[in-house]
């Protein structure tokens, strides 16, 4: 008997207070249009100061255990993906496990930066598949606006807070078809966030802000996302036709349009959460897909490939069936 995962519920949570380009513009050397016609970004959602990583991440974990219709001890199994921990440690996943009282089971955290959420599916898909779990909670949750630098226009502009669950389970029938995970450490210098209480080889007494070479980055993205594409394509041995939905990681939308492009989809089928969100990081994948499940367009049978890249350089896909 084949066993797979397959989703059974999600969530997603943003903050209240929306930050515009317009307000953005007031406090460094910006403008909407540059930012909209660059990004595609208009507006992102900030924290207040009481909610953390884990505070909304419970909000999203609620909803897709009400969406599966299963009790909180039902999940055996909790995968944090976050780059803005509440605490270094416990782990995210343990803070959120106390919030959800669940008793049994394993929670922890994984740090793929922005392709978090789409490491924590491939994990949670070879635990079920392997039999080491029946049910997994997958979250991403960000604070990023607490790391971004907000006198420096190159990245203040692009990043927004959230968090996005989704919830796998055991069936025999796929769900999940495939997913591909990768990562380079070459890229480390044009993409990162110092931790500013650890000492750096140079010495170098850094902020604990986002550093980016936006430009490069944004080269080697598309060309990674295009070679992923290739790669989950190849390994299910199906083409591009044959997916129904786009649901990419949220960073720019010429990038997200690029990779539309290579698998010859119109923008219809690309679930865009960018415009007003900006880039939540690990949980931006799984805002989009809740989003789209949530109001219809996403349908069950339905082919959806989700795919990230992030900061290390890391980068993945998961190919499913809805
Ligand atoms: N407002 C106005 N001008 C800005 C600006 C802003 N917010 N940010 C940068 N600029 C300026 C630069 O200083 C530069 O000016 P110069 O030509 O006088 O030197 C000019 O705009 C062009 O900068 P550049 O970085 O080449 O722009 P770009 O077209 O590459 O767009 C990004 C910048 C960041 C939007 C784009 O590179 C990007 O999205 N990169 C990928 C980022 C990403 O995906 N990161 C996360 C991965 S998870």
């Amino acid at each position: 008997m084949s066993r797979y995962a397959r989703v059974i519920g999600t969530g997603g949570y943003l903050p209240e207070k929306v930050l515009t380009n317009a307000q953005i513009s007031l406090m460094v050397d910006t403008s909407d249009s540059w930012i909209h016609e660059r990004t595609g970004i208009k507006s992102r959602r900030i924290a207040a100061d009481h909610e953390s990583a884990s505070s909304m991440a419970e909000i999203a974990a609620r909803q897709a255990i009400d969406a599966a219709q299963i009790a909180p001890e039902d999940i055996d199994l909790i995968i944090v993906a976050t780059g803005t921990p509440d605490r270094v440690y416990p782990s995210t996943g343990c803070l959120l496990q106390k919030r959800l009282g669940i008793k049994n089971g394993v929670a922890f955290d994984v740090q793929a930066a922005c392709s978090g959420s789409i490491f924590g599916i491939s994990i949670a898909d070879q635990y079920i598949k392997s039999g080491a779990a029946q049910t997994v909670l997958v979250v991403g949750a960000e604070i990023c606006s607490r790391i971004v630098d907000w006198t420096d226009r190159s990245t203040c502009v692009l990043f927004g807070d959230g968090a996005g669950a989704v919830l796998l389970q055991a069936c025999e029938e796929a769900g999940v078809l495939s997913t591909h995970i990768h990562s380079d450490g070459e890229f480390d210098d044009l993409l990162y966030c110092p931790n500013p209480q650890a000492a750096t080889e140079a010495g170098k007494d850094e902020a604990g802000y986002i550093a980016m070479r936006g430009n490069e980055v944004f080269k080697v993205a598309v060309n990674t996302l295009g070679r992923i594409v290739d790669e989950t394509l190849e390994a299910n041995a199906m083409d591009k036709a044959s997916i129904d939905w786009l649901v990419p990681h949220q960073a720019n939308i010429r990038i997200i349009a690029a990779t539309a492009k290579k698998l010859k989809m119109s923008m219809e089928q690309v679930v865009v959460t960018l415009e007003t969100q900006g880039n939540t990081s690990s949980a931006s994948v799984l805002l989009a897909f809740n989003e789209a499940v949530r109001d219809g367009r996403i349908q069950r049978g339905q082919v959806v490939l989700l795919e990230a890249f992030g900061a290390g350089f890391t980068w993945g896909s998961a190919l499913i069936r809805y």
